[in-house]
């Protein structure tokens, strides 16, 4: 563990708009800085830095804090990953306390492996230009690829000698444990080495510690796997871990956009021909954590695929997931047989970042045309391409985004946008009631009240169980059909219309939830105004909490009325599926919240009766109760209302 006196001198030292400047660039701004925020995506800059507190706020997402937290949030660093990482850049000397260091077994390993990683770092790198195998078959291959000796060095390329153990042998000998090599992945149970005449890539962790290591095999005609890699380890777990980001870091924000490829040459390339904004998945499909790893430097991130279409559909399908991080994804595919590095080369830098830039496409409209190219005109083909895209669009988590998407594929597939919308909505219904199924498990489980950040979920108040029902169910009907139009007697009405008329303003005023009352006159307002009621407004909507309850009413859960029942105690006397017949939903809803009202209102007089009784006040008394049979008559005359004089247009 770190001294408490060094933490102190560390805390003292360390100024938080030079650590800060180390990510964000910051403008002078009064006595502040400010600049865009790294935490959350913004157009305006709110996130500010105060020297003179030594502390940073962000207005925006409230993030804020000191050194320490920043670079915790930022790098996500550990507490002592934080404070180390100031110790070197101010250079202060950190003080160990030994009896605690023993304490944590975990951290110790880690630090270990740490450390022998260095060592073999150094070791191959040292093997790359001094040994004679190093120089004649490593430097000469990396050479004749076209890397300069500058690359080699910044991303610590190296080289694995021949001989079966030598690496062993000298860390051995340097005083490292047989033990710990072996859990670093570096020699194997029988002490030979793990990585034999192999050039090697190291993979750095996000603070530039070297984490673990690649070795690709030399030539093509050697026998083996192309490339061999680390096991995963304490401070190596491959799905968090991206080649290359920690020299990008600066170059992604600066571009606001990652280059995402496949093989770690094509880092090399790419970087060298000065495009420095580019990570590699190592070959392996996008993990979630890698994603969230370069969301947390840009929102944009543009995937270069190689030329051969075999793996496009599958790498396509994989894509929803980045989607769903809220990433605004593009592609680009390169020419048959390339991969980026042979591109780059065949091209030449400038031509490469041109093609690069004049062919990148969205991600959503690429896999739209590129799936209705497949599907030629078969038909069958061309429903499953549409469930493909819908599919993908459902996993935007923007709704306007979303929106935006179905505009442009349903002109691109030939298809109705409500098609489109319905398809979207259906899937990300089933999305959110998911999520909150899993979360109430969760709650559940953990038996607290969790305050979910998360904007996909519905908050408190799109939950229908805290609304009146009476009052849901209207909102209910007008959210998902208030534009069908239906015929009342000789005259026709849209179906808000209708149910707005029967209720009137001051009866609205009444609805106890705000949330149902603002979107009823809302409603007023637009039908007064003559602007679209249709359900894909109150699915774009400003407010949040209205967005997500017309979503939660598209549901399918919401649509048949066994469940309705179930959950939410309301009966229904007759459509199995509402839509079908929203005249007899509209007038049921309507029927159902007038004798409700009427309910309480006699529950109400009938509570004055027995006070103008125990008052022995015989006016009153007497007043209430013609007051009560009038209420009487009006709830009955509710309740047996005709209902077949409305029909569906
Ligand atoms: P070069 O052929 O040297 O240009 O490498 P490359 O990066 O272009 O290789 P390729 O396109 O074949 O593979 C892309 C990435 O997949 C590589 O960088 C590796 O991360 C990974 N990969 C390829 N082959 C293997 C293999 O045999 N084993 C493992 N574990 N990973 C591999
Ligand atoms: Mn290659």
């Amino acid at each position: 563990m770190i001294a408490q006196k060094s933490v102190e001198r560390i805390l003292d030292t360390a100024r938080i708009d030079e650590v800060v400047a180390d990510f964000v660039t910051l403008r002078k701004r009064g006595a502040n800085l400010l600049g865009l925020c790294p935490f959350h995506t913004e157009k305006t800059p709110s996130f500010t830095v105060s020297p003179a507190k030594n502390l940073f706020k962000c207005f925006g997402c409230g993030r804020g804090g000191d050194t320490v937290k920043f670079l915790r949030e930022h790098e996500g660093f550990s507490y002592p990953e934080a404070l180390r990482f100031l110790a070197a850049k101010y250079q202060i000397e950190i003080e160990e306390t030994q009896e605690q260091r023993r304490d944590d077994p975990e951290e110790i390993l880690k630090d270990q492996l740490f450390v022998v990683n260095q060592y073999a770092r150094d070791y191959f790198s040292k093997q790359l230009f001094e040994s004679e195998d190093g120089k004649g078959l490593g430097l000469s291959y990396f050479k004749e690829r076209g890397f300069r000796e500058s690359i080699l060095k910044k991303f610590d390329l190296g080289f694995a000698p021949t001989s079966g153990s030598a690496l062993t042998i000298h860390a051995v000998h340097e005083g490292f444990r047989a033990e710990i090599l072996q859990q670093a992945g570096l020699s194997t149970t029988h002490n030979r080495d793990f990585f034999r005449e192999r050039v090697m890539f190291t993979i750095h962790g996000l603070s530039g510690k070297p984490v673990a290591f690649a070795g690709r095999i030399l030539g093509k005609t050697a026998k083996g796997p192309k490339y061999i890699n680390s096991p995963e380890t304490p401070i190596y777990h491959k799905s968090n871990v991206l080649y290359g980001l920690y020299f990008a870091r600066q170059a992604i924000r600066r571009e606001d956009n990652c280059y995402l490829v496949e093989g770690y040459t094509d880092v090399l390339s790419l970087v060298q021909s000065g495009i420095e904004n580019v990570v590699a998945s190592s070959g392996t499909a996008l993990t979630a954590e890698q994603i969230r790893l370069i969301k947390r430097f840009t929102p944009n991130m543009t995937i270069l695929f190689d030329g051969d279409a075999a793996g496009l559909n599958a790498a396509m399908r994989g894509l929803d997931l980045v989607l769903e991080q809220d990433m605004n994804v593009r592609v680009v595919v390169l020419p048959d047989g390339q991969d980026p590095d042979s591109y780059l080369s065949a091209l030449g830098p400038e031509k490469f970042l041109h093609f690069l830039e004049t062919e990148r496409k969205d991600f959503i409209l690429f896999k739209t045309s590129q799936l209705l190219k497949q599907s030629k005109n078969d038909p069958v083909a061309r429903t499953q391409v549409i469930k493909e895209v819908v599919k993908s669009i459902s996993r935007v988590p923007d709704p306007i985004k979303r929106g935006e998407y179905i505009k442009v594929c349903s002109q691109v597939l030939q298809v109705e946008e409500a098609l489109l919308i319905a398809e979207t909505n259906k899937l990300v219904a089933a999305d959110i009631q998911k999520n909150n199924r899993d979360r109430e498990r969760q709650e559940r489980r953990e038996d607290i009240q969790t305050t979910s950040p998360d904007p996909t979920l519905p908050t408190a108040e799109t939950k229908p169980e805290k609304h009146p029902p009476q009052e849901l169910d209207l909102v209910r009907i007008l959210l998902t059909g208030g534009d069908k139009i239906i015929q009342v007697g000789d005259e026709e009405y849209s179906v808000a219309n209708y149910i707005l008329r029967e209720l009137e303003e001051e009866v609205i005023q009444e609805f106890k939830s705000p949330l149902l009352r603002t979107i009823m006159l809302d409603f007023m307002d637009r039908i007064e105004k003559g602007n679209s009621i249709s359900p894909k407004v109150f699915l774009q909507h400003p407010n949040e909490d209205i967005r997500n309850l017309t979503i939660r009413f598209l549901s399918p859960d919401y649509q048949y009325s066994d469940n309705w029942e179930e959950r939410y105690q309301i009966v229904l006397h007759t459509q199995r599926m509402p839509e079908d017949n929203f005249a007899r939903d509209a007038q049921l809803a309507l029927q159902r919240y007038q004798l409700h009202k009427l309910d309480h209102l006699c529950e109400m007089n009938a509570q004055r009766i027995k006070e103008a009784f125990e008052a022995e006040d015989e006016e009153q008394y007497l007043h209430y109760l013609k007051f009560q049979q009038e209420l009487q008559t009006l709830r009955n005359n509710v309740a047996d209302q005709d209902l077949n004089t409305v029909i569906l247009k």
